[in-house]
């Protein structure tokens, strides 16, 4: 085999030992192979290298037509090349880049989760593979909105969410994160309508709707990104900016106007941000996530325009993935900790850079309470096999890993490194650890690994494998675990206490409070207190009516588990136009908790669900057991 292809999918055993900067290209030490359960690839045999992908986009077929030229490098002896395929329609495949010659394949047999591989015939010196397919309506990756589920009403929308497995219902393509490729495109769009992806981007539109982007760094196939609507640019800085709907883009623009602030603070952090552009794009409501790190290019939902600039936690949270994640990025969906737990901890540390170290204790306070909770809640519910940070996913939905495990138990064991090392020692160690390992995936296994090296042995810190391997391995929470305490947060606690006591709410000093207090006291409230005081709370604070998501979810979340009628109203509005999956996750599981409320439910998903994107139906219809019911 030789040795170039392989550096794409290993982890080099000796790396970590080098004490000088010897490139794995030259290296010829032994090297591991990582197995990702969820991808069919071969990377072995035949790797992908660099996609150039050209595709015509029609919103009245919802289909996208497409050719996908592969680059590839070989094993001497290669025979065939494998891909990740699900729901789309392959018509030809060829050999060669300009003379193309046709190829034999097979499309295998379909996994609900997986898809099928799609097996190509090659010899060892077959450079280009090109395979002309269209997609399916039902593309899981894709969410095709009619103009009136946008906020100008006027246009159709797409937009594609690749992560963790769906690159493979857009694209024909080794879906391994542990796999990565440079790329380009040309698309073609209604002319009417900008299209941007996670590459260098065009920020105006096109009289003929016709595009060409490119991704010069290598990134893994999850990080594949396509978005098409009535778009529209507005600089930040130079080299930040933001796109959305017009009638939403000034909104976005004051909302992430510290955005250049926020890449300084990460870059001081722990190194350059190695992507040129950093810009955001603020989707429709329907967006299944708060956030999704493409490359030169942040997917947000619209939930974070608060108007106060409250919510932009999540955008240095996916900021931060330009380091954990896109440049250092987990090997397979098991390792899903290194990319999430360390953005977190990253999230948190740019946080207390620009807004001081009270502010970012309240995020890692709700980040310990948000672990507690769910840790509580799988133990059970017989999952606590996956309270390991180190998941085993094979078999499963690499969505299953989707918990705050992953986050917050991730983030509380970076906390307890960094307060056993101290600071400096830590920070030393995670900037080297970015660009040692830069554009390379990265295995917990050689995690540890590189962390015994650069800060067990060399007698940095004062904890042992025993421990680390604990927190790793073993379910459940260790008990010297980190607890942050929000003084901030302590405020809250008095004044609800007071509340509880008598004090009428608009004795209470509430004065400046971020909407993370709010939160805290939203979630706070206990069930005990009586019904009329959530109507008194309501009339002097305006929960039900309140513009910010967060606070908003939490009080229809106490509303319903406390009979609050006054909120029905604003929680069939909610669950209707916001389609982000950590707020409908828990407003549904709270409603079918009684016969009434399941009725209810089901009757509002029934209206709502149109608005969704897979990724939130996928979980919801398992949890309402929707299929019964059609
Ligand atoms: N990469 C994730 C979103 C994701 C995870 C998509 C797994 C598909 C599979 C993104 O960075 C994320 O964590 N988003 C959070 C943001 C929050 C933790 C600040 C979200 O959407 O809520
Ligand atoms: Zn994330």
């Amino acid at each position: 085999m030789k040795y170039r292809l392989a550096a794409f999918i290993v982890v080099l055993a000796a790396l970590g030992a080098c004490q000088t900067e010897t490139k794995t290209e030259t290296s010829e030490q032994p090297i591991m192979k990582v197995e990702d359960p969820h991808s069919y690839a071969k990377p072995e045999e035949s790797v992908v290298t660099h996609l150039d992908w050209h595709a015509m986009v029609d919103f009245d077929s919802t289909i996208i037509t497409a050719k996908a030229s592969l680059s590839i490098e070989n094993a001497e002896n290669a025979k065939e090349l494998v891909l990740d395929a699900k729901d789309l329609n392959v018509s030809k495949i060829t050999l060669g880049k300009d003379d193309e010659q046709p190829a034999e394949y097979q499309l295998g047999q379909s996994d609900k989760i997986m898809g099928a591989p799609l097996t190509i015939k090659i010899t060892p010196d077959v450079r280009t593979v090109n395979i002309y397919y269209t997609t399916s309506p039902k593309a899981e990756a894709l969410q095709w909105l009619s103009p009136t589920q946008t906020s100008g009403k006027k246009y159709p929308f797409l937009f594609t969410q690749s992560e963790a497995i769906l690159a493979r219902t857009w694209v024909p393509i080794q879906d391994s994160p542990g796999i990565r490729f440079t790329y380009t495109a040309d698309v073609e769009v209604p002319s009417e309508l900008l299209a941007l992806m996670s590459a260098r981007n065009p920020q105006k539109k096109d009289e003929e709707g016709k595009y060409h982007f490119k991704m010069e760094q290598p990134i893994p196939a999850y990080l594949l990104a396509l978005a098409v609507g009535d778009l529209e640019f507005e600089s930040i800085s130079d080299r930040t900016g933001v796109y959305a709907e017009p009638s939403v883009v000034e909104t976005a623009k004051y909302e992430f106007g510290e955005l250049e602030e926020m890449v300084s603070a990460a870059e001081e952090l722990y190194g350059d941000y190695q992507w040129g552009r950093y810009d955001i794009i603020v989707l429709p409501p329907s967006f299944p996530f708060g956030g999704m790190e493409n490359p030169r290019l942040t997917f947000a939902t619209p939930t974070i325009l608060a108007g106060d600039r409250s919510l932009t936690s999540l955008v240095a949270h996916e900021l931060a993935h330009s380091w954990s994640g896109n440049l250092v990025t987990n090997a397979t969906w098991n390792d899903f900790w290194l990319n999430e737990g360390f953005t977190v901890y990253f999230e948190h540390r740019i946080m207390e850079k620009l807004y001081g170290k009270d502010y970012s204790e309240m995020l890692a306070s709700l980040a310990a309470q948000d672990l507690k909770a769910e840790v509580a809640d799988m133990q059970e519910n017989n999952m606590a096999g996956d309270t390991r940070l180190r998941l085993e996913l094979e078999g499963r939905n690499p969505d299953d890993g989707v918990t705050s495990i992953a986050y917050d138990k991730g983030y509380l064991f970076l906390r307890y490194l960094e307060e056993a090392a101290g600071r400096e020692k830590f920070d030393a160690f995670v900037k080297d650890y970015f660009s040692r390992n830069a554009f390379k995936s990265m295995t917990t296994e050689e995690f540890i690994k590189q962390l015994d090296e650069y800060l067990l042995t060399e007698g940095r810190i004062n904890i042992g494998m025993v421990k680390i391997n604990e927190w790793i391995h073993q379910p459940g929470l260790p008990d010297d675990i980190p607890t942050p305490t929000s003084d901030r947060f302590g405020k809250v606690d008095e004044e609800l206490k007071k509340f509880i006591m008598g004090t009428p709410p608009a004795e209470l000093d509430t004065a400046n409070w971020s909407s993370h207090e709010w939160l805290h006291f939203v979630r706070s409230i206990p069930d005990s207190i009586a019904k009329e005081h959530f109507a008194e709370l309501d009339e002097a604070f305006a929960f039900t009516k309140t513009g910010n998501s967060e606070v908003v979810a939490a009080w229809l979340e106490q509303s319903i588990n406390n009979n609050y009628a006054p909120a029905d109203q604003r929680l069939e509005d909610f669950l209707v136009h916001t389609g982000r999956r950590k707020f409908l996750v828990p407003l549904y599981k709270a409603l079918i908790q009684t016969e009434d409320g399941k009725k209810r439910a089901l009757e509002i998903y029934e209206k709502a669900r149109p608005n969704y994107h897979f990724v939130s139906t996928n979980t919801l219809d398992e949890m309402l057991n929707w299929e019964e019911y059609n």
